[in-house]
């Protein structure tokens, strides 16, 4: 097999031909912008390198440039904090449409729906006078207990990028700039603030900077946010490869990066390689700067070209005026809808043995159990927290659904986790500070006596903010609380038994798998997520969300527990967390600079290279609980035989669906590509296309998915550039990683 190099190394390229995108029309501006650099001082430059409350950062009021508002976070514009911190500024009019969280975004597998997404977070935060949201979060989910699975989007590169290209465009449409986060590989919470990511350029290239560079080039995002984490050996806020080489050489990046909120570690690093506005503080990127350049260490060239770009995300971005800003309720109707809309598809049905689901029209009784029923995951899991406007939780949505003719029964059947980092220490009544507590016996004996009186149960069981949050990552991905022992009583009482997990990432079903005949994920599914899961349970919908992320059957066989480099071994600080700890944060900067360098560094060692998620689990034939792109439905589809076509421009595939039910139904149909008798390595199959499908009962029509050249390509270290191995291709066409049903062979 031919092997042929089809670009020149990536720098060289870059040097030469930077690539036209988007990100050109953020420079259209440049004349006006150096015309007022000409006219600041030093310290008004420098004022706009840094934080000026812990969400703004500076303009030249003199000269008429408004100040920059930032809002967290990706699924819902943030509640108003006061301008020294998070704690809340107590205001009315700031509660937000709660959206629903990444994975469940990513689980509708929709462009459209994410542009919607991205169209409805950047109309609300003009709405609160915001200029760029600290949004989207799309880093790949790497481990299975990864506190922010639930933030991120897939552990695939092409659904995320694909995803986050579409919401960068739907928020940049509505004039608000999307800060994509976390520049890069920010794959794990334990050690964040300090830990050094080590992985191959191959696997960085094609796993880990795919959905950023999309949303780069083709969504020309205008902020950037660098990660907490080091990449190979520098700190993202001053990783010259990352900040300079890449994003700015090779992407064409013309904006502004702003560091992670505590995320900035150096003065020299900071300028010499890539950020350009410190979050927060202004230790590094404030007066040490004007002091540098009075040593000749730094110039204010420099700093003008620091200035440029930050100038060129506030041209871009009308302010919003003062009178205007905040006069409104943020959440609105428009943008609920689009919460709904993306809800309903998210939603994934994993199992549904026996038809116990839809809800049959014989039920007249239904026992809900399990506390996750009435959660409200709106706040919580620190940055991502929204303060909803409401929130109609599983409970409500089912009782809603239900009507007068059903019944429908509550008991909370086990306490939720609710260890607190802030404010108040005390436990409710239902809440416990052990994660591993075995069921309560008399939770367990109501839940059970409610379960043997009712038609069909329906149990409630997964995680909260408290187990799935941003700064620390889940021990392992077992049902916290007794929800085993529960779900197994409840059966013996009734297997007429429907189990929905409420969860951001995945959590281990062996237990579940055994007793329940029908598995639903119903994630962190927003503000009308309860209203879209009973549409669903009830079949007044069918559902069609597919796993953005494998489910292994257990944690260690998912591939950095497999082959150790998860846990990492040393236990560092979680640097957010610490600049909020009152010893630290009565430390001089000095102190705190020794005391977080004396740190212990850990390291994370990415060996399984690009073998993340359902690449790892295809080639070394383990078998998941429930596969990447797995979702069932009410319906069958039959997909006919492919045509299949290798050109020029890459590989074209199209064939015949057909919705073979007696409801409108979605598919989420899939094109994995598989290497016959390759010389390169390359994972057993890799998802290359997708497309979501809405039918009419029995409806057939023609689809057609085609994949462009340079989608093809693999990252040559030898020759540090992008290369497209010829040779013979399997297009496989099917309705999950594990569900293929149609194959075709092209060369290319
Ligand atoms: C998080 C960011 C967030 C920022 C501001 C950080 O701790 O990592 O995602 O945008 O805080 O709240």
């Amino acid at each position: 097999m031919k092997r042929c190099v089809i670009l020149a190394a990536a720098l060289l390229a870059a040097a030469c031909n930077t690539p036209k995108s988007a990100q050109d029309r953020l420079t259209v501006n440049d004349a006006r912008i150096n015309a007022i650099i000409a006219q600041m001082t030093l310290e008004e430059k420098v004022e706009m390198l840094h934080s000026k409350t812990n969400m703004s950062s500076a303009g030249v009021e003199r000269l008429g440039i408004a100040d920059i508002n930032y809002a967290d976070g990706p699924f819902g514009i943030r509640e108003e904090g006061r301008p020294d911190g998070f704690m809340s500024a107590g205001w009315t009019l700031d509660s937000a449409t709660f959206f629903p969280t990444g994975s469940a975004l990513a689980a509708t597998w929709s462009e459209e729906l994410a542009y919607k997404y991205g169209s409805g977070m950047g109309k609300e935060a003009r709405l609160r006078g915001k200029d760029v949201i600290l949004g989207p979060a799309v880093n790949i989910q790497r481990l299975p207990v990864g506190g922010r699975t639930y933030e991120y989007l897939s552990e695939d590169p092409v659904l995320s990028a694909a995803l986050a290209l579409e919401y960068t465009k739907g928020c940049q449409d509505e004039g608000t700039a999307v800060c994509i986060k976390h520049f890069a590989v920010n794959n794990q919470e334990t050690n964040r603030g300090s830990v050094n990511a080590i992985l191959s350029e191959r696997t960085l290239r094609e796993i880990y900077l795919k959905p950023f560079e999309r949303a780069i080039i083709e969504g020309g995002a205008m902020s950037v946010m660098p990660a907490y984490n080091k990449v190979n050996g520098d700190y993202c806020s001053e990783n010259e490869h990352l900040l300079n080489e890449i994003l700015r050489g090779e992407w064409g990046f013309k904006g502004m990066t702003v560091s992670d909120w505590g995320g900035t570690h150096s003065t020299m690093g900071a300028m010499l390689h890539g950020l350009n506005v410190q979050m927060t503080g202004s230790n590094y990127l404030g007066q040490p700067v004007i002091d540098s350049i009075a040593t000749g260490a730094l110039t204010e060239e420099m700093v003008d070209e620091k200035v440029r770009q930050i100038l060129r995300v506030r041209f871009a971005v009308k302010p919003v005026p003062a009178d205007v800003a905040n006069t409104v309720m943020t959440s609105q109707r428009e943008c609920q809808q689009i919460a709904l809309d993306v809800a309903r598809k998210a939603v994934v049905l994993l199992k549904n043995e026996n038809g116990v689901l839809p809800v049959s029209k014989d039920v007249k009784k239904i026992a809900v159990i399990g506390q996750n029923a009435v959660l409200k995951v709106q706040s919580g899991g620190m940055g991502a927290g929204v303060k909803a406007l409401y929130e109609v939780t599983p409970l409500e949505g089912i009782t809603r659904r239900a009507g007068a003719d059903i019944e429908v029964v509550y008991a909370p059947g086990y306490r939720n986790y609710a260890r607190r980092m802030w404010g108040p220490q005390e436990l409710g009544p239902l809440e416990t500070s052990r994660i591993d507590e075995p069921a309560d016996p008399e939770l367990l004996a109501q839940a059970v006596e409610l379960a043997s009186s009712a038609d069909l149960v329906i149990f409630f069981g997964g995680t909260n903010k408290t187990i799935e949050t941003e700064g620390s990552d889940r021990k392992d991905i077992k049902l916290p609380c007794g929800q085993e022992e529960l779900v197994q009583a409840l059966y013996e009482a009734n297997p007429s038994l429907v189990s929905v997990l409420i969860s951001g990432g995945p959590t281990d079903l062996q237990v579940l798998e055994k007793v329940s005949p029908a598995i639903v994920q119903g994630w962190w599914n927003g503000t009308e997520g309860g209203t879209a899961l009973a549409e669903v349970l009830f079949g007044d919908i069918a559902p069609s969300g597919k796993l953005p992320f494998t489910f292994p059957v257990k944690l260690e066989d998912s591939p950095a527990f497999a082959l150790g480099n998860f846990p990492d071994k040393n236990v560092g600080g979680d640097l957010f967390t610490l600049m909020f700890r009152p010893d630290v944060l009565a430390m001089s900067p000095e102190e705190r600079q020794a005391f977080i360098a004396s740190l212990p560094q850990p390291e994370s060692r990415y060996t399984e290279e690009f073998y993340v998620g359902y690449r790892w689990f295809d080639t070394k034939e383990v078998k998941p609980m429930y596969a990447f792109g797995h979702g069932l439905s009410y319906v069958d589809f039959t997909y006919g035989p492919l045509r299949a076509k290798a050109g020029s421009n890459g590989v074209k595939v199209s064939f015949n669906l057909k919705n073979e039910g007696n409801m409108p139904a979605d598919e989420v149909v899939q094109l994995y590509v598989r290497r016959v008798g390759s010389e390169v390595e390359w994972p057993v199959k890799e998802l290359k296309a997708f497309r979501r499908v809405s039918l009419r009962a029995g409806e057939s029509r023609s689809i057609t998915l085609e994949v462009a050249l340079d989608n093809l390509r693999y990252w040559d270290e030898r020759a540090s550039a992008w290369a497209l191995e010829h040779g013979r291709l399997e297009l496989l066409v099917g309705s999950a990683s594990d569900d293929i049903r149609q194959t075709a062979e092209v060369s290319i």
